[in-house]
Protein backbone atom coordinates (compact mmCIF):
# COMPACT_ATOMS: atom_id res chain seq x y z
CA UNK A 1 0.00 0.00 0.00
CA UNK A 2 1.44 3.67 -0.90
CA UNK A 3 0.78 5.77 1.88
CA UNK A 4 1.62 9.25 -0.34
CA UNK A 5 -0.27 12.28 1.99
CA UNK A 6 -0.33 14.16 -1.51
CA UNK A 7 -2.48 11.31 -4.35
CA UNK A 8 -1.42 11.45 -8.01
CA UNK A 9 -3.94 13.52 -9.54
CA UNK A 10 -5.49 11.37 -12.46
CA UNK A 11 -7.22 13.07 -15.61
CA UNK A 12 -8.88 10.59 -18.04
CA UNK A 13 -9.61 11.37 -21.44
CA UNK A 14 -12.13 9.18 -22.92
CA UNK A 15 -15.23 6.91 -21.72
CA UNK A 16 -15.78 3.85 -23.28
CA UNK A 17 -14.68 0.99 -21.62
CA UNK A 18 -11.19 1.12 -20.69
CA UNK A 19 -12.13 4.81 -19.31
CA UNK A 20 -15.28 3.75 -17.20
CA UNK A 21 -12.99 0.62 -15.93
CA UNK A 22 -10.22 2.62 -15.02
CA UNK A 23 -12.47 5.68 -13.33
CA UNK A 24 -14.47 2.97 -11.31
CA UNK A 25 -10.96 1.30 -10.18
CA UNK A 26 -9.49 4.93 -9.03
CA UNK A 27 -13.18 5.48 -7.35
CA UNK A 28 -12.84 2.92 -5.64
CA UNK A 29 -8.94 1.69 -4.90
CA UNK A 30 -7.80 4.75 -5.66
CA UNK A 31 -7.20 6.08 -2.23
CA UNK A 32 -5.27 3.11 -0.77
CA UNK A 33 -3.29 3.16 -3.75
CA UNK A 34 -1.97 7.26 -3.60
CA UNK A 35 -4.33 8.09 -6.93
CA UNK A 36 -7.61 10.31 -6.93
CA UNK A 37 -9.67 11.55 -10.12
CA UNK A 38 -8.48 14.88 -11.37
CA UNK A 39 -10.94 15.09 -14.26
CA UNK A 40 -13.15 12.73 -16.56
CA UNK A 41 -13.59 13.81 -20.04
CA UNK A 42 -16.12 12.43 -22.66
CA UNK A 43 -17.15 14.15 -25.64
CA UNK A 44 -20.21 13.19 -24.80
CA UNK A 45 -21.52 14.13 -21.67
CA UNK A 46 -24.55 12.76 -20.30
CA UNK A 47 -22.43 8.82 -20.30
CA UNK A 48 -20.44 10.78 -17.51
CA UNK A 49 -23.31 12.43 -14.87
CA UNK A 50 -24.17 9.19 -13.09
CA UNK A 51 -21.19 7.96 -12.43
CA UNK A 52 -18.76 10.86 -12.30
CA UNK A 53 -19.19 13.60 -9.54
CA UNK A 54 -19.84 17.24 -11.17
CA UNK A 55 -16.69 18.82 -10.31
CA UNK A 56 -14.80 16.21 -11.98
CA UNK A 57 -16.40 16.19 -15.22
CA UNK A 58 -14.26 18.12 -17.48
CA UNK A 59 -16.19 19.17 -20.30
CA UNK A 60 -14.02 21.48 -22.86
CA UNK A 61 -10.96 19.17 -23.23
CA UNK A 62 -9.10 22.53 -23.71
CA UNK A 63 -9.22 23.55 -20.34
CA UNK A 64 -7.54 20.37 -19.13
CA UNK A 65 -4.56 22.80 -17.61
CA UNK A 66 -7.11 24.07 -15.09
CA UNK A 67 -7.49 20.72 -13.45
CA UNK A 68 -3.57 20.30 -12.70
CA UNK A 69 -3.54 16.96 -13.47
CA UNK A 70 -0.23 14.62 -12.51
CA UNK A 71 -1.04 12.48 -15.43
CA UNK A 72 -3.67 12.30 -17.99
CA UNK A 73 -4.56 8.93 -19.73
CA UNK A 74 -5.81 8.43 -22.65
CA UNK A 75 -8.38 6.02 -23.27
CA UNK A 76 -10.48 7.66 -26.37
CA UNK A 77 -9.29 7.49 -30.01
CA UNK A 78 -5.80 7.97 -31.57
CA UNK A 79 -7.37 11.16 -33.06
CA UNK A 80 -7.26 12.65 -29.61
CA UNK A 81 -3.62 12.01 -29.21
CA UNK A 82 -2.82 14.29 -32.26
CA UNK A 83 -4.79 16.87 -31.48
CA UNK A 84 -4.04 17.23 -27.61
CA UNK A 85 -1.08 14.82 -27.22
CA UNK A 86 1.86 17.69 -27.03
CA UNK A 87 -0.55 19.98 -25.08
CA UNK A 88 -0.82 17.16 -22.38
CA UNK A 89 2.45 16.17 -22.25
CA UNK A 90 3.77 19.83 -22.14
CA UNK A 91 2.02 19.73 -18.72
CA UNK A 92 1.96 16.47 -17.17
CA UNK A 93 3.00 12.78 -17.74
CA UNK A 94 1.00 11.16 -20.63
CA UNK A 95 -0.33 7.21 -20.50
CA UNK A 96 -1.17 6.61 -24.70
CA UNK A 97 -3.79 4.58 -24.49
CA UNK A 98 -3.94 4.66 -28.35
CA UNK A 99 -0.08 4.43 -29.34
CA UNK A 100 -1.30 3.64 -32.96
CA UNK A 101 -1.38 7.27 -33.01
CA UNK A 102 2.95 7.47 -33.19
CA UNK A 103 2.50 5.20 -36.50
CA UNK A 104 2.79 9.15 -37.64
CA UNK A 105 6.14 10.04 -37.68
CA UNK A 106 5.97 13.32 -37.06
CA UNK A 107 3.66 13.18 -34.38
CA UNK A 108 6.01 10.40 -32.88
CA UNK A 109 9.04 12.89 -33.33
CA UNK A 110 7.23 15.55 -31.64
CA UNK A 111 5.75 13.77 -28.87
CA UNK A 112 9.46 12.30 -27.95
CA UNK A 113 11.27 15.90 -28.38
CA UNK A 114 7.89 17.38 -25.92
CA UNK A 115 8.80 14.73 -23.58
CA UNK A 116 12.18 15.45 -23.21
CA UNK A 117 11.51 19.59 -22.94
CA UNK A 118 9.36 19.59 -20.43
CA UNK A 119 11.04 16.56 -18.35
CA UNK A 120 7.69 14.73 -18.12
CA UNK A 121 7.04 11.17 -19.31
CA UNK A 122 5.32 9.59 -22.34
CA UNK A 123 3.94 6.31 -20.80
CA UNK A 124 3.28 3.50 -23.43
CA UNK A 125 0.73 0.79 -21.76
CA UNK A 126 1.90 -2.96 -22.43
CA UNK A 127 -1.44 -3.60 -23.08
CA UNK A 128 -1.10 -7.24 -24.57
CA UNK A 129 2.21 -6.94 -25.19
CA UNK A 130 4.91 -9.24 -23.53
CA UNK A 131 8.14 -9.29 -22.85
CA UNK A 132 8.18 -5.43 -23.91
CA UNK A 133 10.56 -3.95 -21.93
CA UNK A 134 13.31 -6.47 -22.81
CA UNK A 135 12.39 -5.64 -26.61
CA UNK A 136 13.10 -2.05 -25.13
CA UNK A 137 16.79 -2.90 -23.47
CA UNK A 138 17.61 -5.14 -26.65
CA UNK A 139 17.08 -2.23 -28.95
CA UNK A 140 18.68 0.67 -26.51
CA UNK A 141 22.00 -2.05 -26.48
CA UNK A 142 21.92 -2.00 -30.53
CA UNK A 143 21.28 -5.85 -30.29
CA UNK A 144 17.62 -6.09 -31.91
CA UNK A 145 17.51 -7.72 -35.12
CA UNK A 146 13.52 -8.30 -36.07
CA UNK A 147 10.41 -8.43 -34.67
CA UNK A 148 7.11 -9.85 -35.52
CA UNK A 149 3.72 -10.32 -33.82
CA UNK A 150 1.04 -12.16 -34.75
CA UNK A 151 -2.28 -11.14 -33.18
CA UNK A 152 -4.77 -14.03 -33.87
CA UNK A 153 -8.88 -13.66 -32.73
CA UNK A 154 -12.04 -14.78 -33.21
CA UNK A 155 -13.86 -13.06 -36.39
CA UNK A 156 -15.97 -11.06 -33.97
CA UNK A 157 -13.22 -9.78 -32.15
CA UNK A 158 -11.75 -7.68 -34.98
CA UNK A 159 -13.14 -3.72 -35.74
CA UNK A 160 -11.43 -3.79 -39.57
CA UNK A 161 -11.85 -0.65 -42.24
CA UNK A 162 -11.73 -1.13 -46.23
CA UNK A 163 -14.33 -4.05 -45.81
CA UNK A 164 -11.85 -6.73 -44.24
CA UNK A 165 -13.74 -10.00 -43.19
CA UNK A 166 -16.92 -8.66 -43.66
CA UNK A 167 -18.17 -11.67 -44.71
CA UNK A 168 -16.79 -14.59 -42.39
CA UNK A 169 -18.60 -17.44 -41.49
CA UNK A 170 -18.54 -19.51 -37.94
CA UNK A 171 -17.75 -22.98 -39.93
CA UNK A 172 -14.57 -20.99 -41.84
CA UNK A 173 -11.38 -21.54 -39.60
CA UNK A 174 -8.25 -19.76 -39.96
CA UNK A 175 -7.90 -17.20 -41.97
CA UNK A 176 -4.95 -14.64 -42.17
CA UNK A 177 -6.13 -11.00 -42.91
CA UNK A 178 -2.80 -9.20 -43.22
CA UNK A 179 1.07 -9.46 -43.41
CA UNK A 180 3.34 -7.05 -43.46
CA UNK A 181 4.75 -4.04 -41.29
CA UNK A 182 2.66 -2.74 -38.69
CA UNK A 183 2.67 1.11 -40.19
CA UNK A 184 0.61 -0.19 -42.90
CA UNK A 185 -1.08 -2.44 -40.54
CA UNK A 186 -2.04 0.55 -38.27
CA UNK A 187 -5.05 2.27 -40.45
CA UNK A 188 -6.42 -0.68 -41.53
CA UNK A 189 -6.88 -1.92 -37.47
CA UNK A 190 -6.48 1.15 -35.56
CA UNK A 191 -8.63 -1.06 -32.43
CA UNK A 192 -6.66 -3.96 -32.61
CA UNK A 193 -3.20 -3.23 -33.14
CA UNK A 194 -2.27 -1.12 -29.78
CA UNK A 195 -0.23 -4.22 -28.86
CA UNK A 196 1.62 -4.23 -31.54
CA UNK A 197 2.30 -0.35 -31.81
CA UNK A 198 3.52 -0.44 -27.95
CA UNK A 199 6.15 -3.27 -29.47
CA UNK A 200 7.37 -0.94 -32.64
CA UNK A 201 7.56 1.69 -29.53
CA UNK A 202 9.74 -0.66 -27.61
CA UNK A 203 11.74 -1.07 -30.88
CA UNK A 204 12.33 2.12 -32.15
CA UNK A 205 15.32 1.31 -33.88
CA UNK A 206 13.28 -1.06 -36.43
CA UNK A 207 10.28 1.60 -36.38
CA UNK A 208 6.26 0.88 -37.37
CA UNK A 209 7.94 0.09 -40.65
CA UNK A 210 10.64 -2.47 -39.75
CA UNK A 211 8.21 -4.59 -37.32
CA UNK A 212 5.93 -7.34 -38.91
CA UNK A 213 2.54 -7.53 -37.71
CA UNK A 214 0.14 -10.27 -38.94
CA UNK A 215 -3.52 -10.27 -37.79
CA UNK A 216 -5.78 -13.77 -37.90
CA UNK A 217 -9.36 -14.51 -37.99
CA UNK A 218 -9.65 -17.99 -36.34
CA UNK A 219 -13.20 -19.12 -35.93
CA UNK A 220 -11.53 -22.02 -32.96
CA UNK A 221 -10.45 -19.08 -30.76
CA UNK A 222 -13.80 -18.48 -29.06
CA UNK A 223 -12.52 -17.96 -25.46
CA UNK A 224 -9.45 -15.92 -26.52
CA UNK A 225 -6.97 -14.05 -27.95
CA UNK A 226 -3.88 -15.30 -28.95
CA UNK A 227 -0.84 -12.69 -29.29
CA UNK A 228 2.74 -14.56 -30.91
CA UNK A 229 5.92 -12.99 -31.01
CA UNK A 230 9.38 -13.86 -31.94
CA UNK A 231 12.29 -11.46 -31.41
CA UNK A 232 15.99 -11.72 -33.36
CA UNK A 233 18.88 -10.24 -32.03
CA UNK A 234 22.61 -11.20 -32.42
CA UNK A 235 24.20 -14.66 -33.48
CA UNK A 236 21.11 -16.91 -33.47
CA UNK A 237 19.40 -15.36 -30.41
CA UNK A 238 15.90 -15.79 -30.00
CA UNK A 239 13.16 -15.36 -28.00
CA UNK A 240 9.45 -16.63 -29.05
CA UNK A 241 6.11 -15.99 -26.46
CA UNK A 242 2.80 -17.17 -26.53
CA UNK A 243 0.16 -15.19 -24.79
CA UNK A 244 -3.88 -16.56 -24.29
CA UNK A 245 -5.57 -13.30 -23.45
CA UNK A 246 -9.60 -14.81 -22.12
CA UNK A 247 -11.52 -12.83 -23.98
CA UNK A 248 -15.55 -12.83 -24.62
CA UNK A 249 -16.77 -13.56 -28.08
CA UNK A 250 -17.20 -10.12 -29.93
CA UNK A 251 -14.71 -8.49 -27.71
CA UNK A 252 -11.86 -6.13 -28.98
CA UNK A 253 -9.79 -6.01 -25.57
CA UNK A 254 -9.12 -9.26 -23.83
CA UNK A 255 -10.01 -9.23 -20.27
CA UNK A 256 -6.27 -9.45 -18.64
CA UNK A 257 -5.88 -6.25 -20.82
CA UNK A 258 -7.74 -4.16 -18.06
CA UNK A 259 -6.13 -5.08 -15.50
CA UNK A 260 -2.64 -4.71 -17.26
CA UNK A 261 -3.79 -1.19 -17.74
CA UNK A 262 -4.57 -0.68 -13.97
CA UNK A 263 -1.04 -1.87 -13.55
CA UNK A 264 0.28 0.93 -15.99
CA UNK A 265 -1.30 3.24 -14.34
CA UNK A 266 0.16 2.66 -10.85
CA UNK A 267 3.66 3.11 -12.72
CA UNK A 268 2.98 6.46 -14.05
CA UNK A 269 4.49 8.55 -11.10
CA UNK A 270 7.20 10.11 -13.05
CA UNK A 271 9.96 9.30 -15.09
CA UNK A 272 11.57 12.40 -16.41
CA UNK A 273 11.70 12.92 -19.71
CA UNK A 274 11.31 10.07 -22.01
CA UNK A 275 9.39 7.29 -23.30
CA UNK A 276 8.24 4.75 -21.00
CA UNK A 277 6.89 1.15 -21.18
CA UNK A 278 4.94 -0.17 -18.23
N1 LIG B 1 -3.06 -0.07 -25.46
C1 LIG B 1 -3.85 -1.13 -25.43
O1 LIG B 1 -3.44 -2.24 -25.18
C2 LIG B 1 -5.31 -0.94 -25.71
C3 LIG B 1 -6.24 -1.93 -25.40
C4 LIG B 1 -7.57 -1.69 -25.65
C5 LIG B 1 -7.97 -0.50 -26.24
N2 LIG B 1 -7.05 0.42 -26.55
C6 LIG B 1 -7.39 1.70 -27.19
O2 LIG B 1 -7.89 2.56 -26.19
C7 LIG B 1 -8.93 3.36 -26.73
C8 LIG B 1 -10.20 3.15 -25.91
O3 LIG B 1 -10.58 1.78 -25.95
P1 LIG B 1 -12.01 1.30 -25.44
O4 LIG B 1 -12.02 -0.17 -25.51
O5 LIG B 1 -12.35 1.98 -24.18
O6 LIG B 1 -12.91 1.89 -26.62
P2 LIG B 1 -14.45 2.31 -26.57
O7 LIG B 1 -14.91 2.33 -27.97
O8 LIG B 1 -15.20 1.49 -25.58
O9 LIG B 1 -14.43 3.81 -26.01
C9 LIG B 1 -13.89 4.89 -26.71
C10 LIG B 1 -14.47 6.20 -26.18
O10 LIG B 1 -13.90 7.28 -26.89
C11 LIG B 1 -14.92 8.00 -27.59
N3 LIG B 1 -14.42 8.37 -28.92
C12 LIG B 1 -14.23 7.56 -29.98
N4 LIG B 1 -13.72 8.24 -31.01
C13 LIG B 1 -13.57 9.52 -30.61
C14 LIG B 1 -13.08 10.69 -31.22
N5 LIG B 1 -12.63 10.69 -32.48
N6 LIG B 1 -13.07 11.83 -30.50
C15 LIG B 1 -13.52 11.85 -29.22
N7 LIG B 1 -14.00 10.75 -28.58
C16 LIG B 1 -14.02 9.60 -29.27
C17 LIG B 1 -16.15 7.11 -27.64
O11 LIG B 1 -17.31 7.88 -27.62
C18 LIG B 1 -15.98 6.31 -26.34
O12 LIG B 1 -16.50 7.00 -25.24
C19 LIG B 1 -9.08 2.96 -28.20
O13 LIG B 1 -8.30 3.82 -29.02
C20 LIG B 1 -8.49 1.57 -28.22
O14 LIG B 1 -7.96 1.25 -29.49
C21 LIG B 1 -5.74 0.23 -26.27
Amino acid sequence: MDHRAVPIKVGVVGYGHLGRFLVDRIQRDGPGVGLSLAFVWNRNTDKLTDSVPDDQILTDLAEFTDRNADVIVEVCHPHIVKEFGIQFLAHANFLVGSPSALANPQLDQALRLTAKQHGKTLYVPSGALWGGQDIQRMNDSGSLRALSIRMSKHPSCFRLGEGLLSDWSEVEGRRVLFHGSVADLCPIAPNNVNTMAAAAIAASALGFHGVAGEIVSDTALADYHLVEIEVTGLDGFSVKTQRRNPAELGAVTGRATYRSFWSSLLVCKGHGGRVYLC
